[in-house]
């Protein structure tokens, strides 16, 4: 449960499912390495990893201490931390469509001499690609490796995103998984999740008294999120073209964003209360007919251009990008959530590679106060006040209120502001997405993780915008150079509304 701590995790062997992939070296086994770290992992925990190239138990050891060397954010790597996990790191060759393969698992596992310990606890991490999904939940089944009935043994899956292409994949993939593992041991990754401001969003809404009364269409005049990349596609154009903006970025980790700014206060901090939340938030957008969607959304993809002096190709130059392209690497879109808290109050979302800035922020953007006393002193418009809650980097929360100045009659707007790195790290280790959402998974709390109804909501809203593209059968995306901060058309709609985008806090 969110605000307490987690207990415990028991002695289970996880098993990596795309174990020689980007994600495993990158994020999963880096991950582990700190959870051993922070002492975090009991003794008799076991990592296999399941892969198809054939690879020594040394080798692949050898291997994933290459990447931590790389990727791990403290640095640097602590070699007698990971002595103490590497014995306990292993390799099974195997073919994720072939049953006999799962058979193998499951000898392997009994025969580890960490078995004694963790038994039959089984963490299996689909960290592959997703048509695979669906195959290896049912081989794991086959194999007696998925959940028992009236046993105490933990079966659980991670499965990674993307979680389908489409709402009805989404449903297809949900329907398969739930044949083979109950819903409650299915868990659902969006790494957004698992940051900690993220999960600050819900303390500082509800921990606080000052903050909520304002929380509504009464005192906001809008919301912005953005999540903003410098990096293009780099090396993953093979995957992007087929995906986009909106499947990759907005599906998920926008719309994450967007309820948890937006939920009505849960009745607790239990996992289901706060998930019934943020399903209630996309419910109550209603599906927008194309007419007002083409108003509403902007797609265009990146020009050859240059970020921070790094000069970048067009996307339809990067590797494994088709040539004639039409996938879109900018999305930016107005929702309006239809209750009685935000009817009216538009939530503007927008996420793009190849920006020039990096950071992922959410605007809560109060109503103009009145200019009636200090008309002269705004030259005619006072500004609006802004909360401006910083995801990343530079963690922290910015509030933006009119001051005089000193010396002269007029208003400017200030800033008042937190950062974590000032207050918090110096006595607190901020832990990276990955290694919350581990432990969260391993003790089987899933508050953190996307619920089945969830992501089929959020898959019925892209599926609308995705829908509206195919109908508009264009020969062009308009284009933004690499290195800008998007396409005009997303400030011209914003225009249109007599806003435009808040300039990120600092
Ligand atoms: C991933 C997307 O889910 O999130 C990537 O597939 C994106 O395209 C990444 O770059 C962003 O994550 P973060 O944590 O760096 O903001």
């Amino acid at each position: 449960m969110l605000g307490s701590l987690p207990p415990a995790i028991q002695p289970t062997a996880a098993v990596i499912f795309g174990a020689t992939g980007d994600l495993t070296h990158r994020k999963i086994v880096p991950a582990f390495y700190h959870l051993q770290k922070n002492g975090k992992l009991p003794e008799g925990f076991v990592i296999v990893g399941f892969a198809r190239r054939p690879q020594s138990d040394d080798g692949f050891r050898q291997d994933l201490k290459k990447a931590l060397d790389e990727f791990s954010h403290t640095q640097p790597v602590d070699n007698a931390v990971w002595d103490q996990l590497a014995p306990h790191i292993y390799y099974h060759r195997g073919d994720l469509s072939d049953p006999v393969s799962y058979k193998g698992l499951a000898d392997r596992l009994r025969a580890l001499p960490e078995n004694k310990a963790f038994q039959d606890n089984h963490l299996f991490y689909l960290a592959t690609a997703p048509n695979y999904f669906g195959i290896i939940a049912e081989n794991l089944a086959k194999a007696d490796l998925g959940p028992r009935r009236n046993s105490s043994a933990v079966r659980r899956l991670i499965v990674e995103k993307p979680f389908g292409v489409d709402l009805a994949s989404a449903q297809n993939l949900n329907q398969t998984l739930n044949q083979f593992f109950p819903e409650k041991t299915i868990f659902r990754i969006d790494h957004y999740l698992g940051k900690e401001t993220v999960q600050n969003l819900l303390y500082f809404r509800f921990a606080n008294s000052i903050y909520e009364p304002l929380w509504n269409r009464r005192y906001v005049d809008h919301v912005q999120i953005t999540v903003a990349e410098k990096v293009g596609v780099e090396a993953r154009g093979g995957y992007y073209d087929g995906a986009g903006a909106a499947r990759d970025m907005l599906q998920n980790h926008l719309f994450q964003l967007l309820t948890l700014t937006a939920l009505e206060p849960p009745a607790s901090l239990e996992a289901e209360a706060i998930r019934d939340e943020k399903v209630k938030v996309l419910r109550s957008i209603p599906t927008p007919t194309q007419e007002t969607l083409a108003q509403r959304v902007v797609r265009a993809q990146y020009a050859a251009g240059s970020v921070n002096g790094r000069a970048i190709a067009a996307y339809r130059n990067e590797e494994r990008v088709a040539p004639n392209s039409l996938t879109e690497t900018y999305v930016a879109l107005r929702l309006e959530i239809d209750n009685w808290r935000w009817a009216g109050v538009p939530f503007y979302l927008r996420t793009g590679k190849a920006l020039n800035k990096q950071f992922t922020e959410i605007d809560i953007v109060f109503n103009r106060p009145p200019s009636v006393l200090f008309a002269a002193a705004s030259k005619g418009k006072m500004r609006r006040n802004c909360l401006q809650i910083r995801i990343q980097p530079n963690e922290g929360i910015h509030l933006n209120f009119n001051a005089k100045v000193p010396g002269q009659p007029m208003v400017q707007l200030v800033d008042m502001n937190f950062h974590y790195r000032e207050d918090f790290s110096q006595s607190h280790y901020l832990p990276e997405a990955y290694e919350r959402l581990l432990v969260d998974a391993f003790v089987g709390e899933s508050t953190l993780f996307t619920r089945r109804d969830e992501v089929e909501e959020a898959w019925r809203l892209v599926d609308s915008v995705r829908n509206m593209w195919a109908t508009q059968k264009v020969a062009e995306l308009p284009l933004y150079p690499a290195g800008s901060m998007g396409p005009v058309e997303s400030d011209q709609m914003l225009e249109r509304d007599g806003h435009y985008w808040i300039l990120p806090s600092e």
